[in-house]
């Protein structure tokens, strides 16, 4: 094996694949790189400038895989459904024990676990890699969640490091546990991302359909809000679409843009992810639900015309009231992706560490933000019942900012704009903080019409009740 040898084989020439390849080598790896469609090979090399000189061709897969110094690390930039297990099947007659495959696409981290089983089985090593930050974030520091064995951790750890976003000085990624760790933690991440999205998108459609707000004058308060404690990747990208003009019409791009939105699945992942878990992530399944009613836009028109909201009055709230309802609302969210890390690292035995994974978070990825950092602290400091929101800090954070989101909430109902992230997010909060709930009822429908038993507040067994019987 010549010293030319290469470093890390990159298949996947798309996008990310493409841009994570000039990442490694413009901070001095060699890359092997290749396509399944091979005529993208030497356009690429030849369009890397003098990066090229880091990258290393191959047209076929017996040469790619010959292009690497053992053991081998090659990641996968391609869909992570079948195409990724056809590869998978291709690739692995070439390699040796103790060679690496590493999947960096969204991927379900069931099959995750599935492909890391296979693979160790043949006495090589898999890594679910989940790669946050689009394609800039690919090219000049992504947010990488690694989940795989400790010894191809060991031989991905300097490329990766080299390579990810760094807060201050602290590389965004870590080695979070086994198999499909890092992919699950992407999945709420996505989520996560989901629900921001959204409850910005419910603010801006309360200032835009109750307030009579143009998108400029919207864009220009998310402007502010950016260097508060909104500060965040989501709220600068809204504010740049906000203000961008349409060439063509001379129209806010926005408004020239068909409101139906698209969805690859991960926000839907971690939403059955929760239920399968017996856990509610509200904020995130209202931001999935909005997306699916988005689709609907023929029976949204139809509805317009036929249903009638009654009598609506009501006042806007106050962009500070706004900006506080929103904070509110994030730290909500956070706290319910939170909650399944925890459900999911109990079930999984990843002993997953919350405090690192918010740090990973703050640089790099799509969800980066002001208050991941906060976040990062009270994790440290450790949350009490798995529960970010009873972290002290955050606690007293949230007391001082709901009545803002009551408002805003209540403003929302008045004058008949859907707010359903933010609305799930009061809801689950007022749930969460109510010691006697309402279940008690539950139990007695439940045992009076199928005898399912109950836990009796004063002693401790399983009781049913002397129903009346109907006459
Ligand atoms: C990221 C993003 C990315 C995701 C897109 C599109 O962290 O860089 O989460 O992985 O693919 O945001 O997702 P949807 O098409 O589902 O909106």
């Amino acid at each position: 094996m010549s010293d030319s040898a290469a470093d890390i084989g990159i298949y996947g020439l798309g996008t990310m694949g493409s841009a994570l390849a000039l990442n490694l080598a413009e901070n001095g790896f060699r890359v092997a790189v290749t396509n399944r469609e091979v005529d993208w090979i030497v356009p690429f090399i030849e369009r890397a400038g003098v990066l090229g000189a880091q990258l290393v061709p191959a047209h076929d897969l017996a040469a790619f895989v010959a292009a690497l110094k053992p053991p081998r690390v090659i990641l996968f930039m391609i869909p992570s459904g079948a195409p990724l297990d056809a590869m998978i099947d291709a690739v692995l007659p070439f390699l040796s024990g103790g060679d690496t495959l590493v999947d960096g696409g969204n991927a379900d981290f069931h099959d995750t676990r599935r492909r890391a089983v296979r693979i160790e089985r043949a006495g090589k090593h898999f890594v679910g890699m989940g790669v946050s930050g689009g394609a800039e974030g690919a090219r000049h520091g992504p947010s990488m969640m690694v989940g795989g064995s400790v010894q191809s951790w060991q031989q991905l750890q300097p490329m990766a490091q080299a390579v990810a976003a760094r807060f201050k000085d602290d590389p965004c990624v870590a080695h979070l546990g086994p198999d499909g760790a890092g992919h699950f933690v992407k999945t709420v991440h996505n989520g996560i991302e989901y629900a921001d999205m959204q409850m910005i998108a419910e603010i801006y459609g309360l200032l835009r359909d109750a307030g009579g707000w143009d998108a400029a004058r919207i864009g220009a308060l998310f402007e502010q809000w950016q260097t508060g404690p909104l500060g965040s990747y989501l709220i600068e990208v809204s504010a740049a679409v906000l203000q961008a003009t349409d060439p063509e019409t001379g129209k806010p791009v926005v408004d020239v843009i068909m409101d139906r939105a698209g969805q690859k699945g991960t926000g839907r992942w971690t939403v059955i992810e929760a239920l399968k878990m017996g856990q509610s992530a509200s904020t995130i399944e209202a931001a999935v639900g909005a997306r699916s009613w988005s689709s609907e836009k023929s029976a949204r028109v139809a509805a317009q015309a036929v249903l009638d909201a009654g009598a609506l009055e009501g006042e806007l709230p106050s962009d500070s009231d706004l900006a506080q309802a929103l904070l509110a609302s994030r730290i909500l969210a956070h706290a319910q992706g939170f909650r399944l890390l925890v459900a999911a690292s109990d079930e999984f035995g990843w002993s997953l560490d919350l405090a690192r994974i918010s740090e990973i978070w703050r640089a790099g990825c799509i969800i980066r933000s002001v208050l991941l950092d906060d976040l990062a602290a009270a994790l440290r400091a450790g949350v009490p019942h798995g529960q970010l929101i009873l972290a002290p800090d955050i606690a007293a954070q949230l007391s001082a900012l709901m009545p803002a989101l009551r408002r805003t909430v209540a403003a929302g109902v008045q004058v008949g704009v859907a707010l359903p992230a933010l609305s799930a997010g009061l809801a689950w909060y007022d749930s969460a903080r109510r010691a006697r709930g309402t279940a008690n009822l539950l139990q007695a429908q439940r045992d009076f019409f199928g005898a399912h038993g109950f836990a009796r507040t004063d002693r401790d067994g399983s009781f049913h009740g002397d129903w009346p019987t109907r006459g």
